[in-house]
This record gives C-alpha cells, structure tokens and sequence, in this order.
C-alpha cells in the first residue's frame, strides 16, 4: 500500500514544511491538485506550482488534472517536473491521444473517473495506462465523505487487471480515513490518496501511521 498526501490540506502559506512533515514521516507520493474553475468549482495550481514544488521533495509528483481539456497542458506540468500526469476521462473527447501523449512527454500517465463515470469507460485506454485514480468523492474540494459505493469500482478494475494481464496501479481519492481505507484496501486499492485526514490534524505523521495500520 502507499499513502499519497494531497497538499490540498497543507498550509500553502508553509508549503515546504508541511511536504517534508509527510516526506519525513513515509509518504509514498506527493498527491497535486490542480484545478481550473471549469472542469470543477474551485481554482488551486498551475504548472508553476509544481516547478516550485519540485526541487523541496525527492518524492514522486502525482499530478492529479481536474481542468478541462487537459491536452493543451501535458507539455508544460511535464516540464515542470511532474512524474505521473492524470487526466480526468470527463474532460477530453481524446482521453486515448491525451494519455499517449502524456508517455511521450516522459510521465507515467494515469486515467481518473468520476463518480458518475462507470469503470466501462475506461476499457479502450486500460491497456496503455500506468495508473487509474477512481475518485471517491465529488472533484473540487477536501475534506468530504467517502462515496462507499466507489469500492466496487476499485474491485472491478482489480479483476480486469488479473484477468488481462494489465500492469496499472489503482489509486483512491477522497474521504479515506483509516475508517474508511480498509475496504478499498481489499478491493484492490494500491494508492490511497488522503488530504485532510492527513494534514487537518495536529500530528501528520501519527495520521499516516494509522493509516498503514488500516
Ligand atoms: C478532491 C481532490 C482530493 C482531495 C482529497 O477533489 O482530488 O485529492 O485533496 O481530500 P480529502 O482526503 O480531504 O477528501
Ligand atoms: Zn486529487
């Protein structure tokens, strides 16, 4: 299992300490929201956020791209440093082109659903994807309720992947919390994504811990 803190929860104000709080304490990844007041309700982070992120941390950068028509940005999050670029398969009619041209820019390219977006969706792409991020929540914003009818999605594309022989990592985000963490766990989840349940308390590194004890 790894854990991928979502800045989303940090103290923009003390970016770098609160990355090295949850890199110290084990963090797998570095879960990046970027949002573009289109594709969901809320503006955060542009490429140039990750360019300023990118020399603080050695973790791996889990871009996750919740904006519309999420092409005309591959080339400059890969040159900021993103090592793993996801698009939402809402956001493009090239959700196929988008991804291979993700690969070409130099990132492991990842696919996201929502949770109105069935798992059927995605079977033309599943073969040339290194993630699938299934979202647990509504995109746009931390710290909401975990969907629990999101956990057949993860347990379907663990199936998939057994039986095709596909190599992607599932990844969760929105609401896990160490109640919630076990059942995706089960389904197949190899990533869990966790803002607030990580940086809304006093002591993250704690939270983490608890986390893997899930
Ligand atoms: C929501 C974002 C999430 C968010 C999760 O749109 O994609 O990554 O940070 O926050 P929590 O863990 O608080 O639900
Ligand atoms: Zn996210």
């Amino acid at each position: 299992m790894k854990i991928a803190p979502s800045i989303l929860s940090a103290d923009f104000a003390n970016l770098a300490r609160d990355i090295h709080t949850v890199e110290a304490a084990g963090a797998d990844l570095l879960h990046v929201d970027v949002m573009d007041g289109h594709f969901v309700p809320n503006l955060t982070f542009g490429p140039s956020m990750v360019a300023a992120i990118r020399p603080v941390t050695n973790l791996g950068l889990d871009v996750h791209m919740m904006v519309d028509a999420p092409g005309q940005w591959v080339q400059a999050f890969a040159e900021a440093g993103a090592d793993t670029l996801m698009i939402h398969a809402e956001a493009t009619a090239h959700l196929y082109g988008t991804l291979q041209a993700i690969r070409t820019a130099g990132c492991k390219a990842g696919v996201v659903i929502n949770p109105g977006t069935p798992v059927s969706a995605l079977l033309a792409v599943l073969p040339i994807v290194d993630q699938v991020l299934v979202m647990t929540v509504n995109p746009g914003f931390g710290g909401q309720q975990f969907i629990p009818a999101m956990t057949a999605k993860v347990a379907e594309l663990s199936a998939l992947r057994d039986q095709q022989g596909y190599t992607y990592a599932i990844e969760v985000d929105g609401g896990i919390t160490d109640v919630t963490a076990p059942a995706v766990l089960q389904a197949g989840a190899d990533i869990l994504v966790a803002g607030s349940f990580v940086y809304a308390a006093a002591d993250p590194a704690a939270q983490m811990a608890k986390l893997r004890r899930a």
